[in-house]
């Protein structure tokens, strides 16, 4: 039987924020989520929070998970004392407790679940996560003897200058058998530079303790502050497209490109520089996106060619253009083949295939058939003021330039807008639809000149 505890009560005061630290998003999820999805292997058990600092707010960022136990650590008083709460709750429990610090987002999976069966198949009383990192500083510093077993876990505060050269560091993450670390939790003392209760000291009062040592050091990296929650994502950023330039996919100067890990992209797509794609989106293959373009949780379809466009909450068929300087959003439509140009913007909006929007366009809860030419600078008109109103535009109609179609309104089927309209009335089938002021010409007329 193995138990889950994560440490989420600090404030984290070196973020220097109101927020708890835990609740820091990194690409798309809180710390704290992250730590939680890191146990993606290991059996389904029981899982405690530890929470404190804004605890309702940790518990409210969690709500979509199921089944997790949340334990009040009223004062903040150390890492060992969060343990200590577990006391009554743990009551009789006679497996193994794995602890997490809730500030380290890059663990994986598969080192946790190595971590645990090291700890099983070692017959520990506790086990500790470790790595010999290039800056220790701030990390507890992990002493051992050759055969991985653990003499002392010091602070990187309490460290005398010479301690202060071993880089090997504690990860925060450790697994230790619950009635051996319960014996021994009342006895932990605060004597140190802190003056709080830390967990590292219990391993001195175990045995036996041994370390494992995680082949990536990058994975047990902590957050306590913004400079390293920015480094994390950079690590991220590297694990997420590195995973996708092996799975076949073109990032042209990845350096510039910023991939969630929610994302999922299909192979032979191409992205270029200074493209940012966000959420739950998917890029299917063929598709060429960038540069300069933000996707946000939407749908672009094979051979999609994007430049220079935001794109969020929408859906795009095969074969389309977008952009330059498009804006979709609001569960924009687009469909097969279609080209939505330069500057224009569709909002909440479903267009068939083939149907060109091409320049200066604003298209708002519209809804066209196929093989449509909406005309540069027509605009739907949606929003009277108080509420929004559709139009209808059919197949094969064309719009002139400068068209205002105003909502609600439907347009026909193969009709033609003259130019600079404002149509207010419904247009039926196979008909011109002009509603502007004839032009007049007054032939040999000058402006008279001023009397000086
Ligand atoms: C801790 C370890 C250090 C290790 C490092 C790894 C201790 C004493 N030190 O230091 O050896 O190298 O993590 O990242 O454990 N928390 C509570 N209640 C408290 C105090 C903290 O729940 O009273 C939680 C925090 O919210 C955080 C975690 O415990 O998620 C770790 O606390 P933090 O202050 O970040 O400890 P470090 O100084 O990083
Ligand atoms: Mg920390």
């Amino acid at each position: 039987m193995v138990a889950v505890a994560i440490l989420a009560a600090g404030r984290g005061t070196r973020m220097k924020s109101d927020l708890p630290k835990v609740l820091h998003q990194l690409a798309g999820r809180s710390l704290v989520e992250r730590v939680l999805d890191s146990l993606s292997q290991i059996p389904r058990s029981r899982r405690l929070i530890i929470v404190g600092y804004r605890g309702e707010q940790v518990q409210t960022a969690l709500e979509r998970y199921d089944n997790l136990e949340f334990v009040e650590q009223k004062d903040q008083l150390g890492t060992g004392h969060a343990i200590q709460q577990l006391l009554p709750h743990l009551e009789g429990f006679e497996g193994d407790l794995l602890v997490l610090n809730g500030d380290v987002p890059l663990l994986r999976p598969e080192t946790i679940q190595m971590l645990l069966s090291t700890h099983k198949e070692q017959g520990n009383a506790a086990t500790i996560l470790t790595a010999q990192v290039p800056d220790p500083k701030g990390y507890g510093r992990v002493f051992c003897d050759s055969k991985h077993q653990l003499k002392q876990i010091v602070e990187d505060r309490d460290c005398t200058a010479a301690q202060k050269q071993n880089r090997r560091i504690n990860g925060g993450v450790y697994c230790f058998h619950w009635p051996d670390l319960a014996k021994v939790l009342p006895s932990l003392k605060s004597e140190n530079d802190q003056g709080e209760f830390y967990l590292t000291d219990a391993v001195n009062y175990l045995h036996p303790v041994r370390v494992v040592q995680v082949e990536d050091y990058q994975e047990i990296l902590g957050i306590n502050d913004r400079k390293q929650l920015a480094k994390a994502y950079q690590i991220l950023q590297m694990r997420v497209k590195d995973a996708w330039m092996s799975a076949g996919v073109t990032l042209i100067d990845p350096d510039s490109i910023t991939i969630d890990d929610t994302v999922q992209l299909e192979s032979d797509a191409i992205v270029e520089p200074q493209t940012h794609l966000r959420g739950n989106t998917l890029i299917k293959s063929g598709s060429h996106i960038g540069p300069g373009t933000t996707i946000e949780d939407s749908e672009i379809g094979e051979n999609v060619r994007v430049m220079y466009s935001v794109v969020s909450h929408s859906q795009v068929k095969a074969g389309s253009r977008i952009g330059p300087y498009a804006h979709l959003r609001g569960e924009a439509q687009i469909g097969e083949s279609c080209r939505i140009g330069n500057f224009v913007e569709v909002k909440k909006s479903k267009i068939g295939d083939r149907t060109n929007v091409a320049h200066l366009s604003y298209l708002g809860d519209t809804t066209t058939g196929d093989r449509v030419n909406v005309g540069a600078g027509t605009i739907t008109a949606n929003y009277d003021g108080v509420q929004k109103h559709q139009t209808h535009i059919g197949s094969g109609t064309k719009t002139g330039s400068n068209s205002v179609l105003v909502a609600p309104v439907s347009i026909g089927e193969n009709v033609t807008i003259a130019a600079g309209s404002t149509i207010t009335n419904d247009v039926p089938d196979h008909s011109l639809a002009i509603a502007r002021s004839r032009q007049t010409v007054k032939p040999d007329w000058q402006l008279k000149p001023k009397a000086d």
